[in-house]
């Protein structure tokens, strides 16, 4: 209190109204469970793996990245310091190195100057959404289940999501007709889709190679724009399959780059490969990425340039290859994912034929598994399985906008160690076994 006035208090209802969003608070909700018990084993995050984190690499990828600018661009000392210490370029100064990695480990060819690179994939998914809603009319639509950071997003720039059948293979391309026919017939745009083809969060599917082109084929006749978004595709079983932007000749695919699972999520550094051409007037013509960089220049300015230079010194230790960066990293995922199949399979396929049935789906890569239990799975459920069983998972419902109470479960084992894994999966058996017998 100052000089005897109330001190200035707000009310939430007064602020933005994503503020009240279950999107926004769907993270703050799980983290929070966490936090609360420190002794469970966590299924609900889907954070990389800590066992390869080494703060020398730090310094030494900055070491490396320095080096390229002084021997392989010509940089003098003066201006590399510039270079780490300054304001710099809104696009991101690691765009070439970003053009090898995609060309060396997806076959995608890219202009640089296509390329912004953002803090986290987060900022390229919110500043692409702000440029795609340019009045009360634009929808965004997005596979449901989805990723909540791109609901989150969305949220933020008011841009309403209509959520497209997911299904048991990614995208059920009828739905995905249907939804922009009855967008349409409302007076509505709907300007793009949001899909992750590859090992997708929280849904651990991927597409086939025939089904991205009939996706590709369906947005260039109807004219919307791909938003995928991709930071899982490498770690896989040598099943690789093109992205959508491999495949795509017609401009149509804004793809959306993290390197929070390849690199490490603590250098936030993302990016938008946004190729498209937008017409200006008098003829002017720009890339989508500059437009969008107009964006990011007034949410962050530019990505900060010494965590572009650990991305960048990471890449060219590893002569731009992610898939070679990530060998070990690869490897445990893939043992990870392995043992939680194989600990499923041993503690739940009994149930298969039953009333108290358990299944899950079989992804080959990725860092996520969903199981279906015989009841429904909700937050509360999820407080009383991190209290008496001291196991952690994520229902979800998280990932389907305003849809509570499903059977669902997504178990992520991206962090996990061998060990904590077994304990894991014994205490959600006792979890479920314990669930049936009170329910
Ligand atoms: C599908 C998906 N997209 C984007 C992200 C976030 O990426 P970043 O940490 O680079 O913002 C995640 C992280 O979990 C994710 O699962």
């Amino acid at each position: 209190m100052r000089n005897g006035a109330p001190d200035h208090e707000l009310t939430l209802t007064t602020l933005h109204h994503s503020l009240t969003d279950p999107a926004l608070e769907s993270m703050n909700f799980l983290n929070e469970v966490a936090s609360r018990y420190p002794e469970a084993v966590s299924f609900a995050s889907g954070r990389p793996f800590e066992e390869f984190f080494d703060i020398k690499l730090i310094h030494d990828y900055v070491d490396s990245y320095c080096g390229y600018l002084k021997n392989d661009r010509g940089f003098s000392d003066a201006e590399v310091n510039r270079a780490l210490f300054q304001y710099g370029r809104t696009k991101g100064i690691v765009h070439e190195l970003i053009a090898r990695q995609l060309r060396c480990d997806e076959g995608i060819e890219v202009d640089p100057e296509a390329i912004v690179v953002t803090v986290g994939c987060q900022e390229a998914m919110f500043v692409t959404v702000r440029a795609l809603r340019a009045d009360e009319l634009d929808v965004l639509l997005a596979i449901s289940p989805t990723y909540v950071g791109l609901t989150g997003a969305a949220r933020l720039a008011d841009m309403p999501v209509w959520p497209v059948r997911g299904g048991p293979l990614g995208i059920d391309l009828d739905d995905l007709a249907r939804q922009i026919h009855r967008a349409r017939e409302a007076g509505l745009r709907p300007r793009a889709c949001y899909v992750m083809p590859d090992f997708a969060n929280p849904s651990g599917v991927s597409m086939t190679v025939p089904l991205r082109h009939r996706l590709l084929d369906l947005a260039a006749s109807e004219q919307i724009l791909l938003l995928e978004d991709n930071p899982y595709g490498l770690f896989h079983d040598g099943s690789h399959l093109p992205t959508l932007k491999a495949l795509d000749n017609g401009r149509q695919v804004v793809y959306l780059g993290s390197f929070a699972k390849t690199g490490f999520p603590g250098a936030r550094v993302g990016y938008a490969l946004a190729d498209q051409r937008v017409a200006g007037d008098g003829g002017r013509v720009s890339l989508f990425a500059d437009e969008l960089s107009k964006i990011k220049s007034m949410v962050t300015v530019n990505t900060s340039a010494v965590a572009q230079a650990i991305v960048g010194g990471k890449l060219l230790e590893h002569d731009c290859s992610l898939v070679s960066a990530n060998q070990r990293e690869t490897a445990a995922y893939l043992r990870n994912l392995r043992q939680v199949l194989d600990g499923l399979h041993q503690r739940f396929a009994a149930t298969r034929d039953s009333r108290a049935s358990v299944t899950w789906n079989s992804p080959h890569g990725g860092f996520f598994v969903v199981v279906t239990l015989p009841f429904p799975a909700d937050d509360e459920l999820l407080e009383r399985s991190a209290r008496e069983y001291r196991v952690l998972w994520t229902p979800m419902s998280h990932f389907y906008s305003g849809h509570g109470g499903l059977p669902h479960v997504r178990l992520a084992f991206s962090q996990l160690t061998p060990d904590q894994i077994e304990t894991g999966l014994d205490r959600f058996a006792a979890f479920v076994a314990g669930q049936h017998a009170g329910s």
